[in-house]
């Protein structure tokens, strides 16, 4: 028999496959006491849909298996938080060290390949195409990609129009002058910035072995949404993805500790990098 939480509208049972639900279809672990955190994101949905709670919700997802309100759900339950240079560092150490040594290792084909893996609505992809076209690479093949799971974030990321408060959030004036035009309240990317990155929907757990090969690759601020086995699933396919020497990129707060075998830990600037072995 369903009890009600105190506190909180949703059901005990309900909380406990909503805290399932969400782990098995993105990988989300949402663990103790988070119904704020599930009411919040998953109400405006219910009322969308004309229901009176997320309780009703879960009985529709407990109903169906593949639908549309099953992707919205999951989609509403990620965290698509970013910025424009976030982690200046990062950017700092590409453009003092990972660039001019891949200006002389990739002469032969001059092409370069990069993916922001898990990019939400695609500052961070765009970011890196607004550095390279600082760098003398004009007649360079320079690819991007962004990837992330949920495809709500993906077409913003596409359409490369942001609000006011994304453009004031990292980015430096001259570029938002140099590479942005206003339209209505909002801000619009230049065609060749945009042509610069393609975008497209995957989810990390999957496998990556097609992807390849990278000489960068970002994979910021998702881990820690993770389990430990998903963590080390996702780390060891992107080790597969780079080239030896490549670097992964982890957001601040996460660390490739445990995964020595497949990369080094190197100090550039004030940056750290994970280089593939
Ligand atoms: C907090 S944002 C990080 C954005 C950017 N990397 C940054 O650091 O600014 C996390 C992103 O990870 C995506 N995400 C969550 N689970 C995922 C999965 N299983 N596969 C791919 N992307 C996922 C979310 O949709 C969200 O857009």
């Amino acid at each position: 028999m369903a009890t009600l939480t105190t506190g909180a509208d949703i059901l005990t049972d309900n909380y406990r496959f909503l805290q399932e639900y969400v782990r098995t279809h993105v990988g989300i672990v949402i663990e103790g006491d988070k119904h704020y955190l599930f009411e919040s994101r998953l109400s405006p949905i219910a009322t969308q849909l004309g229901l009176g709670s997320v309780n009703d919700l879960c009985a529709i997802l407990r109903a169906t298996k593949q639908s549309d309100v099953n992707r919205r759900v999951v989609e509403a339950m990620t965290t698509n938080e970013t910025y424009f240079f976030r982690d200046p560092t990062h950017y700092d150490a590409i453009r003092n060290e990972l660039l001019p040594q891949l200006k002389k290792e990739r002469l032969d084909t001059k092409k370069m390949r990069f993916w922001s893996a898990a990019s939400s609505t695609g500052q961070e992809a765009y970011s890196l195409a607004m550095l390279l076209l600082g760098q003398g690479l004009n007649d360079w093949n320079l690819q991007i990609l962004g990837t992330d799971f949920s495809s709500q974030m993906v077409e913003r990321a596409q359409s490369g129009t942001y609000q006011q408060i994304e453009v004031n959030r990292g980015l430096p004036a001259s570029l938002l002058v140099k590479h942005f035009k206003r339209e209505g309240v909002n801000w619009q990317l230049s065609e060749q910035v945009r042509r610069m990155v393609r975008f497209e929907t995957i989810d990390l757990r999957k496998s990556m072995r097609a992807m390849g090969p990278f000489d960068l690759v970002f994979c910021r601020n998702v881990l820690i949404y993770f389990d430990a086995p998903t963590k080390k699933q996702i780390i060891e396919q992107i080790h597969g993805t780079l080239f030896r020497g490549g670097w992964l990129l982890l957001g601040g707060s996460e660390t490739a500790f445990g995964y020595e075998q497949w990369f080094e830990k190197r100090a550039v600037g004030n940056a750290i990098v994970y280089v593939a072995r």
